[in-house]
């Protein structure tokens, strides 16, 4: 199981610190999560502060953009250094532009679904995307509890995968601890994205150990 730190649960006064601070405790990519204040009931911060933080790493950059209108923004985050964009299928962009937008910029196109979202809408998509990724919340805030009813999603997308994109990557986000993880890592989760379990926890290393252990 790979880990993806969320870096809204940071300390964001010492964001690039902070992300050292992942690299060396072991996380395989670094999760940025974009809020807009409108498609989600939240704000957090755009390309210029990914952009800032860039350089503290070279581990990819998972950026979830969670905004209404995502095409408008790719070349933006592409500038920024992001490695992989992923944006809603609920989002107000045309999907297979924004998807193409990504992939003309040498990023790594994903699409993220959330509850109200069959796993089926995305079909047509999958050969085309590099990941999907599956909310285990409903978007906009850290430290929810984990939505166990949308694994069986992750299946779904895997058995249409394995015939049109084998290669494909499945992330989950939100909810993910110790509890959890052992759950999505026997849906065929291939990333996790972490928070709270990692971020608040006394030893960020130790936490990140311990939640890939249990995926085995
Ligand atoms: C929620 C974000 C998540 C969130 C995960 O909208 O997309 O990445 O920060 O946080 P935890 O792990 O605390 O649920
Ligand atoms: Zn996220």
């Amino acid at each position: 199981m790979k880990i993806a730190p969320s870096l809204l649960s940071c300390d964001f006064s010492v964001m690039g610190q902070e992300i050292e601070r992942m690299d060396k405790s072991g996380a395989d990519y670094m999760h940025l999560d974009v809020m807009d204040g409108h498609f989600v009931p939240n704000l957090t911060f755009g390309a210029p502060v990914i952009k800032a933080v860039r350089k503290y790493t070279d581990k990819p950059f998972d950026v979830h953009l969670m905004i209404s209108e995502p095409l408008k923004y790719i070349d933006d985050f592409a500038d920024a250094g992001a490695d992989i964009i992923t944006f809603h299928y609920e989002s107000d962009s045309d999907i297979q532009k924004t998807i193409d937008k990504i992939k003309s910029r040498g990023v790594k196109p994903g699409i993220v679904i959330k509850k109200c979202t069959d796993a089926k809408e995305i079909f047509p998509y999958l050969k085309d995307l590099y990941m999907v990724l599956v909310m285990t919340v409903e978007p906009g805030f850290g430290g929810q509890a984990f939505m166990a009813d949308m694994l069986p999603r992750v299946g779904e997308i895997r058995r249409e995968a394995e015939k049109v994109n084998p290669d494909l990557l499945i992330e989950v986000d939100g909810g993910i601890n110790a509890q959890t993880i052992t759950q999505a890592y026997e849906a065929g989760v291939d990333i996790c994205v972490a928070g709270t379990a990692v971020f608040k926890a006394e030893d960020s290393a130790k936490a990140i150990t311990e939640l890939k252990n249990l995926c085995r």
